[in-house]
């Protein structure tokens, strides 16, 4: 496709453990968008080892770039813009993708935009929309965040409230880890709350009724291990989907019934879910079920755009470079901890 005039962005995504990249055009719309998943290479140690994760970044990132070129069918000379995330993440992780990005951007000379991750996360649920991004309250639900944001436009965002301790996607992964299903928990309990009854155990909403933004998983979690110490071993397969589907219900009652809240007193017609556990088929539904019921359009990520990828990375450039977001300079450093409304 050499030659031809529209503008290309190329994003690289090493955050935690999957090595992406994608390309989308200046609109946002994704040409290609691939992910060289470490998950196996993990699971052995039930987590997320960043030693492993930084060198296999390493080896598999120049493959998976000229793989997607390839697919996209384009060359170098094609790519008009380059960005990658900077953080949160894991430093050894992040500083594989954002210095390879940076060199890439200076070999072509050509932009380069430093990423927020949960911006990736955040305008996910709009990639199938373009680069016009509404108004809307979302919430990001993911392994390292929950957090419930106002949306006024592409870069301009009010936090209302976070997790205090546990994240919605790590409450999922450590009940996983005590039930002793593999890693990551959270696809395995949504997979076995489909066969299991919700009601068979009463777990606590936590902060349900706080009348605030905030989130707590640590009580539920622990009341879930209280409730396995007292159960027969080994399990079996009956109990463990109760269990699967009572804990689930819990945390999608917490999650839906402050997001119906925060969208109510926003007033905004749209509300959004993104981050990995979006992928949860029962969060998913009830939050179809409360968007129909109080007339408000929603807006979920695609299953392959909610767990980690780069093409959420390209499609929050394009947004910033057609909202008039200046390029970021190539001495930026990479953060581990940055917070959303912060760049790298
Ligand atoms: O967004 P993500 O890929 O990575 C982070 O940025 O953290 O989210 C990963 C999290 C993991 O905790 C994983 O268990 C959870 O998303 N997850 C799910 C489901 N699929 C992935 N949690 C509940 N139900 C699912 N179907
Ligand atoms: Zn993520």
């Amino acid at each position: 496709m050499t030659g031809c005039s529209r503008e290309f962005v190329l994003a690289i995504e090493t955050s935690c453990d999957e090595t992406a990249v994608a390309i989308c055009d200046a609109d946002g719309s994704i040409l290609v968008s691939r992910v060289a998943s470490q998950i196996a290479l993990h699971a052995p140690y039930g987590g997320v080892v960043p030693e492993l994760a930084s060198r296999n970044h390493s080896a598999d990132l120049k493959p998976l770039v000229s793989a997607t070129l390839k697919e996209a069918g384009l060359e170098w000379g094609d790519i008009s813009i380059v960005a990658a995330t900077s953080g949160p993440g894991l430093a050894s992780s992040l500083l594989i993708g954002d210095t390879t990005a940076k060199a890439v951007a200076a070999a072509l000379d050509c932009p380069f935009y430093s990423i927020n991750h949960m911006e990736g996360h955040l305008l996910s649920p709009f990639i199938e929309d373009g680069c016009e991004i509404p108004p809307h309250t979302a919430l990001i639900v993911s392994g390292g965040h929950t957090l419930l944001i106002e949306v006024h436009a592409v870069g301009k965002y009010t936090i209302l409230g976070s997790t205090k301790d546990d994240a919605a996607g790590e409450a999922f992964d450590k009940v996983g880890k005590m039930l002793e299903l593999p890693y990551p928990g959270g696809p395995q309990i949504s997979r076995r709350a489909e066969r299991g009854n919700p009601a068979a155990f009463d777990f606590p909403r936590s902060m349900l009724d706080s009348g605030d933004d905030e989130f707590s998983f640590s009580g539920l979690k622990t009341s879930v291990r209280y409730l396995i110490d007292k159960q027969p071993r080994p399990l079996g397969d009956g109990v463990l989907n109760d269990i699967c589907a009572s804990f689930q219900a819990a945390v999608v009652d917490v999650l839906v019934g402050k997001l119906r809240r925060a969208a109510r007193r926003s007033g905004a017609a749209c509300v959004a879910v993104s981050g990995g556990v979006s992928c949860n088929s029962n969060l998913r539904e009830r939050c179809r079920e409360f968007a129909e019921r109080e007339g408000l359009v929603l807006r979920l990520a695609t299953p392959d755009y909610s767990t980690d990828n780069a093409a959420m990375i390209a499609f929050a450039a394009a947004a910033r470079r057609r909202a008039g977001v200046p390029r970021s300079p190539l001495n930026t450093d990479i953060n581990p901890n940055l917070r959303l409304g912060e760049t790298g």
